[in-house]
């Protein structure tokens, strides 16, 4: 998703703006550019599609000048018009005077691009941005003061805007606006920075603002002068970021996100930090104190989220109803509010937890926004402190997994789960459907898994010869039942989205209405045994696509001689209660994608056509 810099201030300019931007590629992109405004009053643009080290090959002329008075950048994820050099922002003026990042949708464009057409506007690109531009250059004629052209032209648009802007004018100013699309302001005693994540600013400042909707100003090196939507002067009112820049690095794994994966012993800790009396063994969440009475009380859940954070609310769902009497609801972010159901019937009912790992997936704030249009409290489990979702809903629970960095996400589902047991298991105790014993239990079954993760990471090797000997396959089948079908679903989406081999997650009793026509000699069925319950049944499913002669990986308990003599390869994992078999059973799913990946010679941290942070509808 594209990712937006700037700076003012006493350092070289270019170094830190593209070592900032480069700490935004995590988040996905397929061009970059940068503009700079130079002391003799020109601005100079420079962009480029494909990798930051291109542009980077630009600019080694200017790259130490001490003529940049000041500069912003930016990385475009694609959405009006074709990854291209022209499309990459900065986009200008018809003057070359005014210079516009802009990350979000301006859904009036075309409207604007019309109407600026007929007034004589010439258009570059075939971007909703570039109207920014020309609207700025209109009004800078009316008003001949740039900020109030800057803030004439945020008061035409509608949509979703994070936006730097340079006018040429204004030799020591980058103005800026924050509507609907993350942006953060940050301050040292070596000048200003905006940027649409903390971690790009990290290495140069820790006192950093995420700033609310409709906050607008400008920054000047040493004053950030804000403004909030009514117009109100407001402080800059920094929170200090303590998070270590070495966790935001790779600490010698050779990806991200095998860094990630083996980081989950820790995080999980991390998770459950402040959320267990030890001593009286009691699960304690006194973050949800202000919604006691509703938990108890309530009779409905709904659950909204997208990708991997929604099947970890798929996972909630099935524990809040085997746990609890609650009726619960689970739907993606994207279709939540256009589902026909009327939310007011059951708004005094009823609770909502909206999960997101970066707190800025346009489509979960969207519905997380229409529930609380209803009045209906809502609870965040969110990893990204100071995001939206953090910052809009009723109870952030933080899951504390750090800043995740590879695309595919892993330590945040992880922790998503972590939270949302915790979370299901609270509400049942408060609704007294667990007793004392089963707290204890459970407590004492959480506090081991950090111990319990790292066991299981030991299977690697054993993955590693798996994913050699699927690696080439077209098709990848996950089949289970219950809880075993909701871990494959995220083992299948951690395959498809770095290996790029097709792969879906089937319940293994709807293998004979439809999927078994697919399985033929070699196709790999990857079948996880983890659910007692239904354990013969999930037996007599993996004889059942070995009689078509498929290649059966089997997930299972070390210990379960019968799951083991219907594999051809097995996983084997630490016997545990089935209730924890996601949180350990993930892990070598996760293991498993990221080889194949690697072997399959992909970008395992940034895959194709994927973003970390879907800011877009
Ligand atoms: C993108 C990411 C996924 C993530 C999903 C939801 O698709 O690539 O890893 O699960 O967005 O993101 P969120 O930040 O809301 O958890």
């Amino acid at each position: 998703m594209c990712g937006i810099v700037g700076y003012i201030g006493t350092d070289k300019k270019v170094p830190v703006i593209i070592d900032a931007l480069k700490r935004l590629e995590y988040r996905g992109y397929d061009s970059s550019g940068i503009a700079l405004l130079m002391e003799d009053g020109s601005v100079v643009i420079e962009k480029k599609k494909g990798p930051i080290s291109v542009l980077e090959s630009e600019l080694t002329d200017i790259w130490n000048s001490d003529k940049v008075l000041l500069g912003i950048a930016h990385t475009r994820w694609a959405t009006h018009g074709e990854p291209n050099d022209t499309n990459a922002h900065p986009h200008t003026d018809c003057t070359g005077r005014v210079a516009v990042v802009h990350n979000g949708i301006i859904e009036n464009f075309q409207h604007l691009k019309d109407m600026l057409i007929k007034e004589g506007h010439i258009f570059k690109s075939d971007t909703d941005t570039e109207v920014i531009a020309h609207l700025i250059e209109k009004y800078l004629k009316e008003t001949g003061n740039p900020f109030e052209a800057f803030k004439k032209t945020i008061d035409t648009l509608e949509g979703a805007y994070a936006l730097a802007v340079i006018i040429a004018d204004e030799k020591d100013k980058i103005f800026f606006v924050r509507q609907q699309s993350p942006m953060v302001i940050g301050k040292s005693d070596k000048g200003t920075y905006i940027a649409s994540d903390i971690p790009a600013i990290l290495p140069y400042t820790r006192d950093i603002m995420p700033l609310e909707d409709g906050t607008y100003g400008y920054i000047d090196g040493k004053e950030v002068v804000l403004f909030d939507k009514e117009g109100n002067r407001i402080p800059f009112t920094p929170i200090k970021i303590d998070w270590d820049i070495e966790s935001a690095e790779k600490k010698g794994y050779p990806h991200f996100m095998l860094k990630e994966i083996h980081e989950q012993p820790q995080t999980i800790q991390d998770a459950l930090r402040g959320r267990i009396d030890i001593a009286k063994s009691e699960i304690v969440m006194p973050e949800l104190d202000s919604l006691v009475d509703k938990l108890k009380t309530a009779k409905k859940v709904y659950i909204t989220a997208c990708g991997t954070a929604f099947h970890a609310g798929l996972i909630l769902k099935y524990l809040l109803k085997t746990y609890t009497d609650l009726s619960v609801e689970a739907d993606v972010g994207s279709e939540f509010r256009y589902m026909p159901w009327d939310l007011s019937r059951d708004k005094d009912d009823s609770i909502a937890v909206v999960i997101s790992q970066s707190g800025e997936t346009a489509d979960t704030i969207a519905a997380m926004r229409l529930i609380k249009s209803y009045d209906i409290p809502v609870i965040g489990i969110v990893n990204v402190v100071g995001s939206t979702i953090y910052r809009e809903s009723d109870v952030p629970l933080v899951i504390n997994a750090g800043p995740e960095i590879a695309v595919a996400s892993t330590k945040a589902y992880t922790n998503q789960l972590i939270v949302g047991y915790l979370l299901a298991m609270y509400i049942a105790k408060l609704r007294g459907f667990i007793d004392k014993q089963f707290e204890h239990q459970f407590v004492s079954d959480m506090l081991a898994l950090p111990n319990l993760i790292s066991t299981v990471l030991g299977v690697e090797e054993t993955v590693k010869d798996i994913a050699l000997n699927i690696k080439d396959s077209s098709n990848i089948f996950f089949i289970g039942r219950l809880l075993d079908h909701l871990i494959n679903m995220e083992g299948s989406l951690k395959l498809k989205e770095i290996s790029y081999i097709h792969s879906e997650a089937i319940q293994a009793g709807e293998l004979k209405h439809g999927p078994l026509a697919l399985i033929s000699e070699g196709t790999p069925v990857i079948a996880t045994v983890l659910q007692d319950r239904v354990k013969e049944k999930q037996i007599s499913n993996i004889i059942e696509v070995r009689a078509r002669k498929a290649k059966t990986i089997v997930l299972g308990y070390r210990d379960d001689i019968e799951a083991q003599s219907v594999a051809d390869m097995f996983i084997g994992l630490p016997r545990i209660d089935s209730l924890f078999a996601p949180i350990a059973g993930i892990i070598p799913l996760q293991l498993l994608a990221y080889h194949v990946a690697v072997m399959r010679g992909n970008n395992v941290d940034k895959p194709r056509n994927l973003a970390k942070s879907v800011t877009v509808e």
